[in-house]
């Protein structure tokens, strides 16, 4: 079976081509992201293979079904870049990743927290330039803080647990509380408790219609001044301009995003030697209490690996006929 793998880059490569030694699949590695102008590069390939900023809306699928695609394996857990109405409609199988590392994630997240707090990223740069004050590079003790998790899935628990474990109090809002998050110490509370009593906040939530752009000029107003926003979700899970305003009022003190609404222009590509056309994005940049990285919060060995081989599981059992367990439709 031959499978087209859009948006792959070096790393996604060398674990793939690890993972696939003990199955001897016919990997087809594509630079193009998948879109309507590529989509046509799949033709003859029962499957795709797509991460996060490859389209799959209904043009792109329509176009992949009439090239002969029935399968589309997904090498994430996030699917809110799938049209899967539709997908079902043409009756394509999705898989997805549903967990690879949730440490990964979490991780990261609490590394943005840990940095922004201790200004890590500004002492690095000020160290370097022989600059030793400390003016600038005041931080708090997480200890003894209030943290407000949204969404305590997978990747959420471990954050809040990580959280406790500094000795914070942990608040929490999720459609569906979980009896282990209690167990550990964990308050649920309203939304509008988790916006008015925290002093981080970090989103866990899938990007969803209810949960799109769940962090607006609204819930910002609601916040303590000099509140902590953690983004590792997805962009849209907060309003980017509303983000803005927040900081250039002094509302919001920091703000850490490994994700953002437009990434798709940016994200996973060297633009050094580029002027960046989203002034949005741009401005965000200026901010001496923002700190962003480019959807890396998975990326770790441990990640890769699961990711590769959990995917090439999904397109193996495609291929004889099974179902992996891991499919969307
Ligand atoms: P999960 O499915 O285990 O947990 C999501 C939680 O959100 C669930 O407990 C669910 O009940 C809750 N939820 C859903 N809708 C809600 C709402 N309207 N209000 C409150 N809670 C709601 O997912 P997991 O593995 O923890 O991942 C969370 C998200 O993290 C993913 O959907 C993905 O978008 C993002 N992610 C980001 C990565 C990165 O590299 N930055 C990598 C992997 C995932």
């Amino acid at each position: 079976m031959r499978i087209a793998f859009f948006s792959t880059h070096g790393f996604d490569r060398a674990f793939f081509d690890e993972a696939n030694l003990a199955r001897g699949l016919d990997l087809q590695y594509l630079d193009a992201r998948l879109t309507p102008a590529t989509a046509a590069l799949a033709r003859g390939c029962r499957a795709v293979c797509a991460f996060v900023h490859d389209q799959l809306d209904a043009s792109v699928l329509d176009a992949l079904r009439a090239g002969g695609t029935e399968m589309i394996a997904l090498r994430s857990a996030g699917f809110n870049h799938v049209d899967l109405p539709h997908a079902r409609e043409l009756g394509l199988t999705v898989a997805r990743v549903p967990a690879y590392s949730p440490h990964a994630v979490a991780e990261h997240t609490v590394a943005l927290i840990l940095s922004l707090n201790r200004k890590i990223h500004r002492a690095y740069a000020r160290v370097r330039e022989g600059n030793f004050a400390l003016d600038g590079l005041l931080g708090f003790d997480m200890c003894g803080r209030t943290a407000g998790v949204v969404g305590t899935g997978k990747i959420g628990t471990i954050v809040a647990r990580i959280l406790l474990g500094f000795g914070c109090r942990v608040l929490a809002h999720d459609v569906a509380p979980s009896d282990a998050c209690r167990a550990m110490g964990v308050e649920y509370v309203p939304l509008d408790d988790v916006w008015t009593r925290s002093d981080v906040i970090t989103l866990h939530t899938p990007l969803t219609p209810e949960t799109r752009h769940l962090i607006d000029a609204a819930a910002i107003a609601r916040m303590r001044p000099g509140v902590m926003i953690v983004n590792t979700g997805r962009g849209a899970l907060v309003d980017t301009p509303a983000l803005i305003a927040g900081l250039k009022a002094g509302r919001i003190g920091h703000l850490g995003l490994d994700v953002y609404e437009e990434e798709e222009q940016l994200f996973f590509q060297d633009l050094s030697s580029h002027v960046i056309q989203d002034d949005v994005f741009a401005r965000l940049l200026t901010f001496p209490n923002v700190l962003v990285t480019a959807h890396q919060a998975f990326f770790t060995q441990e990640a890769l690996r699961a990711i590769s081989e959990i995917t090439l599981d999904n397109l193996a059992a495609f291929e004889q006929g099974r179902r992996s367990g891991n499919e969307l439709c």
